[in-house]
């Protein structure tokens, strides 16, 4: 009898916070998701991201309810641009996938991921899967460029399933639309290309398309801080007039820059949302939410809190009993299931041959892919997005298998990185914690291959857990370091720091935020390999 009163008592204290919440705060995620296209199919919300070099690229991420969110596919399964995007012969850091554009056509049943790359507009499509309550896997496959076409930069598409036409808004202050079509196996050819749009000497970027209430409307930023809205009345080429809708508007986190880019969506009931992204440098750009309203004479509004500023929190947009399953932060990986998760992405494409997953046992085999002293120059660096604020990885790894100049670890990436790993030399096996990896802003060559800031002992037993704790808390435009720890277990249970803390940079031009991520490199022959048993990762 206690013990049932006890368990109704938990019930009751516990079902508030388990039932729908009625309220979210923001940032909707704490992540780094920039560039953001997000749109309605049905119930079900979707948000495509850039990632540069990373591969898989411009992951997909679901919702019903514009809050919660789980990624579940990545447009781009690999990055068909050139050989540097496989670090094979050049590197591609900070080029590939910028601003990009997914849609779903419910007359062909078919998704298009669209995006200029290295000056040429590629396209992706998915038919007939992905789609909510199919329960089928998405099936990405590679169409090419769109014919006809040169680079439509920023590119924002519009497909109209009434009329049947396919549009792209995009460019740099001059914005231009263009009208495709569909040959019927998803290739896309351009019929006709206009200008609609110049700002002048403002720089205006990051077009998305609309149509509501049978007139066309333009989202673009002033980067980085403001939004701008162009209305061109019945016909797609206008003519256009403009307006902001925010202007360095304030909040909803310090120390991030402005609410800006991204793109607006409406609701199965009518209403309508903002979803924009901050500069928040360490962590990267992420996106904040918030209610869209219209004036009597058809111009969007931002729904400010009482001091004019984007809020902090809001109502929840939708009311669902519909929940997404795998949230954003990860929790657990065992690489499990013969499939890496979609939470995962390498630093260029990988070398499909030097890794696998282990489908019996769980756990990801890493061979050693490239010879070279310098991480940012090898490949399959397999990365995973820091959660903010505050958050740690750890990866456990058996290392039993490293060969005599293999460099394997956890390394916090990106242009200004550090890591504590295990530096194999002859038979022995040492801890290390390196930093100061470098490249140069701008070229995104090496200039510093990394220095050993501090020695561990050397490990006997095959298997370490390597961890980092990030504080990712913006600090973009201050001269605030966030920093980083690094820590080795030998048990999994009692954890030792190892080296300097690591400054974080807070400068936007690598463009991707901080990432965890584990390689396997070798400095003197392949042949080696580690297995990565679990990752995991959790607020702190
Ligand atoms: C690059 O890697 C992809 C797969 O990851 C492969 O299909 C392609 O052939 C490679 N290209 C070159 C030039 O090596
Ligand atoms: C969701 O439900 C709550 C409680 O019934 C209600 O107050 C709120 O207006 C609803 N929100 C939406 C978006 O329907």
């Amino acid at each position: 009898m206690a013990r049932l009163l006890a368990s109704l008592l938990k019930l009751s204290l516990f079902l508030p916070l388990t039932s729908a919440a009625t309220t979210f705060t923001n940032p909707v995620i704490y992540q780094d998701h920039p560039d953001l296209d997000v749109f309605r199919v049905q119930d079900t919300y979707y948000y495509s991201s850039s990632t540069f070099a990373y591969s898989p690229g411009a992951p997909v991420l679901r919702s019903y309810d514009l809050v919660n969110w789980e990624p579940v596919s990545h447009s781009v399964p690999y990055l068909n641009f050139g050989a540097n995007y496989n670090l094979t012969s050049g590197r591609a850091y900070v080029k590939g996938i910028w601003a990009s554009t997914l849609r779903y056509s419910a007359r062909n049943g078919r998704f298009y991921w669209l995006g200029c790359v290295d000056g040429k507009t590629y396209v992706w499509i998915s038919n007939g899967n992905g789609l909510p309550n199919s329960g089928s896997e998405w099936n990405w496959q590679p169409r090419g460029t769109v014919q006809g076409a040169g680079c439509y930069y920023d590119a924002g598409m519009l497909v109209d399933d009434e009329k049947g036409e396919i549009f792209v808004v995009y460019g740099n202050k001059e914005i231009r639309v263009a009208q495709l079509t569909d040959d019927g196996a998803g290739n896309l050819r351009e019929i006709k290309n206009q200008a609609v749009y110049n700002s002048g000497s403002t720089t205006v970027e990051g077009a998305r398309l609309y149509k509501i209430r049978g007139e066309y409307y333009v989202f673009l930023t002033r980067p980085a801080d403001a939004e701008l809205v162009l209305r061109g009345g019945s016909s797609v080429w206008g003519p256009y007039t403009s307006r902001m809708l925010v202007d360095r508007i304030a909040g909803p986190l310090t120390n991030a820059g402005f609410a800006h880019q991204g793109g607006v969506v409406d609701t199965q009931d009518g209403r309508w949302f903002y979803m924009a992204f901050l500069d928040a440098y360490p962590g990267g750009r992420i996106p904040v939410l918030a209610p869209l309203t219209w004036t009597g004479d058809g111009w969007p509004q931002v729904v400010v809190d009482g001091n004019k500023a984007w809020g902090k929190q809001y109502p929840m947009p939708v009311n669902t009993t519909r929940t997404v399953r795998n949230g954003m932060l990860g929790g657990v990986d065992e690489f499990r299931g013969g499939k890496l998760g979609e939470v995962w992405e390498w630093n260029h494409n990988p070398d499909g041959g030097k890794w696998a997953l282990d489908a019996a046992n769980g756990g990801l085999v890493l061979k050693t892919a490239t010879v070279t002293g310098d991480l940012f120059a090898a490949r399959n660096t397999l990365t995973h997005r820091v959660v903010g604020p505050k958050s740690r990885g750890t990866f456990r790894i058996d290392v039993s298998a490293m060969k005599d100049g293999d460099r394997a670890g956890a390394v916090l990436f990106r242009d200004q990185a550090g890591y504590v790993g295990v530096h194999k030399t002859g038979n022995t096996a040492t801890i290390v914690m390196v930093n100061a990896l470098t490249l140069v802003e701008g070229s995104w060559t090496t200039s510093s291959a990394g220095v050993v800031a501090a020695t561990g002992p050397s490990i006997t037993g095959g298997e370490i857990w390597l961890r980092i704790q990030a504080d990712i808390t913006p600090a973009f435009g201050t001269n605030t370091g966030r920093q980083a720890t690094f820590s080795y277990s030998t048990d999994g249970k009692t954890f030792t720091n190892l080296g300097p803390a690591l400054t974080l940079s807070n400068s936007w031009r690598y463009f991707t935020g901080y990432r965890y991520g584990v390689f396997n490199f070798a400095t003197k022959s392949l042949g080696g390999q580690v297995k990565v048993k679990s990752f995991s990762t959790e607020l702190v």
